[in-house]
């Protein structure tokens, strides 16, 4: 990977993301992570497989090494098929261990209506390699989940409408999370923003103009004012462009 902001340096992907992430007295850092076209679609029929290549996976792989938690909407499980992460090697493994961190990054799904598939394979007990899976859901939505979905996840129930993420944070807090690794979908990261919960995030740009009407990394009405971010960090591999931002 070549660095081109705020300097031109060759490095690997670990030491271009590896950055100090100042800690909250109270929630995890949380970091969103979401690949685009050049035309902004986050998805090709469906799912972002199609946008991606060699350098993104490292790069997704990269990101996924400093998580606790990875957090994401159930649209996003069902869409993408979600597996549980494997544990991280090389450099990055090692110095997951330097930061004393679990061995792998637990998944975290948000489902109001917890309307989820169980044959999802991050939900096969025969894959999970490390904790369980939560689920964060809402008292209807604890109801609809499939049966005996107890054995294949924690599940978390937080009030009766819409699960608040704040608290979702709090909780993953409580439960000695200190980086959150939030992977979409659009729908989620409207109200992570929303929220004021986003403290990085790292943008892919494929070099592809795909067309058709798939939102972009952020899917809800207009904000009540556009949230600021600083460019922090701006690296290409492969014609993908990277990008890291903090939340100013
Ligand atoms: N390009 C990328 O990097 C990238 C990354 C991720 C996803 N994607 C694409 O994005 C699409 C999916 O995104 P999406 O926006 O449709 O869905 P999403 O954001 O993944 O999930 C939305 C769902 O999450 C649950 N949810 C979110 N916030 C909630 C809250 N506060 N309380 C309760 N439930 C909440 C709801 O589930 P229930 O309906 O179960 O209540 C909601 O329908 C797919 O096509 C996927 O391929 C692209």
């Amino acid at each position: 990977m070549k660095r081109i902001f705020p300097s031109e340096m060759n490095l690997d992907p670990i030491d271009f993301y590896d950055q100090i992430r100042t800690p909250h007295i109270d929630r995890p850092w949380l970091l969103l992570n979401m690949i685009t076209s050049i035309d902004g679609s986050t998805h090709i029929s469906g799912t972002s497989g199609g946008l991606g290549g060699p350098a993104d996976q490292k790069v997704l792989g990269t990101l996924r090494s400093f998580a606790d938690v990875i957090l994401v909407g159930s649209g996003t499980v069902h869409a993408e098929n979600y597996r549980t992460p494997h544990a991280p090697g090389g450099e990055s493994g090692k110095r997951r261990i330097e930061r004393e961190q679990d061995q792998l990054p637990r998944l975290a799904v948000v489902s109001g209506s917890g309307n989820l598939d169980p044959e999802i394979p991050m939900f096969d007990q025969d894959e999970l390699e490390g904790a369980k899976p939560l689920i964060y859901t809402s008292k209807n939505g604890n109801k609809n989940l499939p049966e005996n979905f107890g054995e294949k996840a924690e599940i978390v129930t937080l009030g009766a409408g819409p699960v608040d993420l704040s608290f979702v944070l709090t909780d993953l807090f409580d439960r000695g999370a200190k980086v959150v690794l939030a992977e979409g979908g659009p729908s989620l990261n409207h109200q992570l923003v929303e929220a004021k919960l986003v403290d990085e995030l790292c943008l892919t740009i494929s070099p592809l103009l795909v067309g058709g009407e798939s939102s972009g990394i952020i899917n809800g009405p207009l904000f009540s004012y556009p949230h600021q971010f600083q460019l922090n960090g701006l690296a290409t591999e492969d014609k993908f462009l990277f990008c890291r931002y903090l939340s100013k």
